[in-house]
């Protein structure tokens, strides 16, 4: 049978392959990578450096493909949907014309595949296709929520308490119910500045992992500024930027802090 690996190949620094990755790289017959648009281009060139150092198997394919353009008009979901189709019709050809009936594509997915990350959903949407049977294998990454917390040398965690994984999007819609700390990625419309609590801390990173790595951190009301015009100058100088941060408000008395 085929067999798709999900290889989690860590947030931006190839040293963050770990020995289970490294080997799975190994294992693949096709290796699929994405590319479009300056930051695509970068991600893409992480990955060949991944492959450069630790792909041994020199029968093994490098296929680049060129990801499809999410539409813009219709639902923001009608969009994501149609998108998600489009890269699974990628995977099933790649599959079915690519790879003979015992063999393994490798998906070289940023970070860990279970954040933030619709590789395991297209997967499925090729399962439930029905044209081609395939196994899956999942290998765990290096996260940028890790890469931020080790940058910054701080637990994500209060003890005790919880932390909520969310988006700049819904941030900037109000501060989360479920805790005081927030750990957000993907946002473009810096969050962080919509969050009014003058006791605020944030851990921010940009470009975890890479040369190109920013860390700033501070009471957010002290720091919000510099964050912006940072995240500013660095976007302008790269062409693309990919930050995360972690904001803390004092826990209630209600929560023993
Ligand atoms: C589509 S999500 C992918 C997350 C990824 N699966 C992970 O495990 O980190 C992309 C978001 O992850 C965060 N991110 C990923 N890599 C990053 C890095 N090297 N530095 C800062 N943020 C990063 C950013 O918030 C970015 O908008």
């Amino acid at each position: 049978m085929r067999k798709i690996l999900v290889i989690g190949i860590g947030a931006g620094n190839p040293e963050h392959m770990t020995v289970q990755a490294i080997k799975a790289l190994n294992r693949a017959d096709v290796l699929l990578i994405p590319t479009k648009g300056a930051e695509k281009a970068y991600l893409a060139d992480v990955r060949r450096e991944i492959c450069d150092r630790f792909l041994e198997n020199s029968s093994c394919r490098i296929l680049d493909y060129a990801v499809p353009v999410r539409r813009a008009d219709g639902t923001y979901e009608d969009g994501v949907h149609d998108w998600h189709r489009a890269i699974a019709g990628i995977y099933e050809r790649t599959l079915l014309n690519e790879l003979g009936e015992n063999q393994t594509l490798g998906l070289l997915v940023w970070g860990d595949p279970m954040l933030y990350d619709s590789t395991l959903r297209i997967v499925e949407h090729v399962r439930t296709a029905g044209n081609v049977a395939f196994e899956t294998e999942v290998i765990p990454g290096i996260t940028s929520v890790q890469a931020l917390c080790a940058g910054h040398g701080i637990a994500l965690n209060r003890i005790g308490l919880p932390v909520e994984i969310t988006t700049g999007r819904r941030l900037s819609e109000g501060w989360p119910e479920s805790s005081r700390d927030a750990l957000v990625m993907l946002d473009g419309v810096q969050a962080f500045r919509t969050v009014e609590d003058p006791e605020a801390e944030i851990w921010w990173g940009a470009y975890l992992g890479t040369p190109h790595e920013i860390l700033l951190s501070g009471k957010l009301a002290d720091i919000a500024e510099t964050i912006t015009e940072t995240r500013a100058k660095a976007r302008e100088a790269h062409g693309w930027i990919m930050d995360t941060y972690l904001i803390r408000r004092p826990a209630g008395e209600e929560e023993g802090a």
